[in-house]
């Protein structure tokens, strides 16, 4: 289980309640735990990956578009709760994407998982595929999200889910008090960010303190 961080936005005793009770996974997913808390690679926290799971297990995506693969944790635990969605994820630097490939394939997922080395900002920009996908998980560039917005709405298909990781940012998001200097721009980002969403009226958006600050967006029209 990956340990406990000390600058989470939840009082310790209730994360070490809900983790407590969250089973342990086995297999890829466990390895890749291990692998992470010794690599220092960032990955949902347990309470989000469950969050995660199950949004997955009840909206039952076909198409998946992931934003931030890492070492493809996160697409692993998505595809095997719902084997049989397709899922398209972005990594912009090349060693993680081919660790996250390599990953993928040891799970027996090539099939089902397409991890693409590219720069998402960029990319969403230009994917052809309006209303295709079921689910968008953000997950990577914090500062920004604010911008990928429009994309992903665009992308998104009616009822979709859009889900993002992080917009709390250690609390910093909700508090200038906490705010450390250099990260000022990523937190006013993330501010504009969670502002724009919750403005919107053609999504609906749920704020929410799990893990490091998730939002859950559903695609109104
Ligand atoms: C928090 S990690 C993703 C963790 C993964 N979703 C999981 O839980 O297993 C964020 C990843 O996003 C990637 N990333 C950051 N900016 C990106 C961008 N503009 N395009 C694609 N990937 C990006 C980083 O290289 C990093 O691997």
């Amino acid at each position: 289980m990956i340990e406990y961080e000390k600058d989470a936005i939840v009082q310790p005793y209730v994360t070490e309640y809900i983790r407590s009770e969250i089973r342990e996974n086995i297999g890829i997913l466990a390895e890749l735990e291990q692998y992470a808390s010794e690599h220092e690679v960032p990955i949902v926290q347990p309470e989000t990956a469950k969050l995660l799971e199950v949004l997955t297990a009840a909206k039952q995506p076909h198409n998946i578009l992931e934003i931030g693969t890492a070492i493809g944790y996160s697409a692993i635990l998505m595809s095997e709760i719902c084997p049989e969605a397709r899922i398209t994820t972005l990594e912009f630097d090349g060693d993680m994407a081919s660790l996250a490939r390599d990953n993928v394939a040891r799970a027996g997922l090539s099939e089902k998982i397409e991890v693409i080395f590219a720069d998402a900002r960029d990319y969403i920009s230009y994917i052809d595929r309006d209303g295709y996908y079921d689910m968008i998980f953000i997950d990577g560039p914090k500062a920004h999200y604010v911008y990928m917005i429009d994309d992903c709405m665009r992308l998104l298909k009616k009822s979709g889910v859009m889900i993002c990781d992080n917009v709390l940012y250690k609390g910093m998001t909700c508090t200038d008090e906490l705010v450390i200097r250099r990260k000022i721009t990523i937190v006013k980002r993330l501010r504009k960010f969670i502002k724009a969403i919750s403005e919107r009226d053609d999504m609906v958006t749920s704020v929410l303190s799990v893990g490091d600050g998730v939002t859950v967006s559903v695609k109104l029209k």
